[in-house]
């Protein structure tokens, strides 16, 4: 496996994991689910944001401190990625926020494109994309190219569920790119869903399908 492959070892993230692949999980327990999980994998994979010094007046004096220097913008696929977003960003409350409109075509699989606002350039240093699975791995790359061609140079994918095939191609295509991940699965099957996975997780989330 590629040395920028994080698959997160952490209990809380692996017992999550288990609730929310579990069928009998109602959409409104999935949301919670993957609004704690992606808390607990940003945390993971924020671990290398650059800071800078700044003095802190506490009541009793000044304090040397450190905050966060770089610009962050959270990078959402439409639709399984909304609820990812919503959490990060209660972390980073500062974050841009650009989402971007991709849906896999059913017969083909392949990435389809319907909504991309962002800005002429780009005003961010670190560009994560979020998306709970990454199956094929064709959305996931169609979102790392849309990033490079509008300036990004800092990209990182967050998901939850990966299949084998997916990881290999995003890291062969981009491997610059980190993946972090709570689980890779064993593989894809004929209609392109990650066994065992846990179904389709915009339909999860939304109560649809
Ligand atoms: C799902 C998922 C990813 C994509 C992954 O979205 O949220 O975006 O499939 O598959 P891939 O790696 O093979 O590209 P979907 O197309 O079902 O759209 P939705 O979130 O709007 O339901
Ligand atoms: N998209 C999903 O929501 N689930 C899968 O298993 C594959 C793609």
């Amino acid at each position: 496996m590629s040395e920028k492959v994080y698959v997160s070892k952490h209990p809380l993230v692996l017992h999550k994991l288990a609730l929310l692949r579990s069928k009998i999980t109602e959409p409104k327990k999935f949301r919670e689910l993957v609004r704690e999980m992606a808390q607990l994998l940003f945390y993971e994979a924020s671990q290398d944001l650059e800071l800078a010094p700044l003095t802190v007046q506490t009541p009793l004096g000044d304090c040397p401190s450190l905050e966060i220097s770089e610009r962050i913008g959270l990078m959402p696929i439409l639709r399984a990625g909304l609820g990812m977003a919503e959490a990060v960003l209660d972390i980073v409350p500062t974050a841009h926020v650009w989402h971007l409109g991709l849906y896999r075509d059913h017969q083909t699989l392949e990435p389809v494109t319907y909504y991309n606002k962002l800005p002429s350039k780009p005003d961010i240093d670190l560009s994560i994309i979020l998306d709970p699975m990454l199956a094929t791995g064709g959305s996931a790359i169609a979102a790392v190219d849309i990033l490079k061609r509008w300036g990004a140079n800092r990209i990182k994918f967050l998901g939850l569920i990966a299949a084998p095939e997916g990881v290999r191609v995003l890291s062969n295509v981009h491997p610059d790119v980190p993946i972090h991940l709570a689980a890779i699965d064993y593989y894809l099957n004929e209609q392109g869903y990650i066994v065992p996975g846990l179904g389709d997780a915009g339909d999860r989330q939304f109560g649809t399908g």
